[in-house]
């Protein structure tokens, strides 16, 4: 638990300042439609896998706006947009049967890199999703320059900080 706390702390922070659609979407169908084993988990798991490359993808051109500085405001915004959405989506991608992380994954390619703390912890992980798509909600809704870069740099900090977390590194 140790390793979790420092995250953890931070993040219950930002999770109460940042997420009301945690609260409302969170709820008691989860489970029981997590039990459902109906969909393949390979298929499962290569989409949750597309879904974070695409979002990647939207993010890589707000990272560089960051740290270059120019900010491009409304295609900024688009970007932000199209990840608030996709983040949103993410964690219901997590059925329990996908839990299927194995060490020295022989193909990156359809291997997941879930860490198993997921299911241990999916009220926490549904929430840093919920937080993440928060963000990139509001900087998608930004007015100032200001209020955009803020937004992006913490949906930063909760991409890398979920990735600490709840991703494998081989
Ligand atoms: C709430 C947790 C969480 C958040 C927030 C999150 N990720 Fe991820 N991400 C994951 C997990 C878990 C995986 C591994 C999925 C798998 O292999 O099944 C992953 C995988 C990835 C991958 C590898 C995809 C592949 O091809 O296998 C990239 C790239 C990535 N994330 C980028 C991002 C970016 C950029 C953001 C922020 C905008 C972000 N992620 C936010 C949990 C998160």
């Amino acid at each position: 638990m140790d390793h979790y706390s420092t995250w953890t702390r931070k993040l219950r922070h930002r999770v109460l300042a940042g997420s009301c659609v945690a609260a409302l979407v969170f709820g008691s169908g989860f489970a029981a439609w997590a039990q459902d084993k109906a969909l393949p988990a390979g298929d499962i798991i290569a989409a949750r896998k597309t879904l974070m490359s695409v979002i990647a993808r939207n993010m890589y051109p707000l990272d560089e706006m960051i740290y270059t500085g120019k900010i491009n405001l409304p295609r900024g915004r688009g970007h932000a947009d199209s990840i608030a959405a996709m983040m949103q989506a993410f964690p219901l991608l997590f059925p329990v049967h996908t839990n299927a992380w194995k060490p020295g994954t022989a193909d990156p390619a359809s291997a997941t890199f879930a860490d198993p703390h997921i299911w241990e912890q999916f009220d926490f992980f549904y929430k840093e999703s919920m937080a993440a798509s928060k963000y990139a909600f509001d900087a998608s809704r930004a007015e100032t320059e200001a209020q955009f870069r803020k937004n992006v740099q913490e949906l930063r900090l909760t991409c890398d900080g979920c990735h600490a977390t709840f991703q494998k590194n081989n």
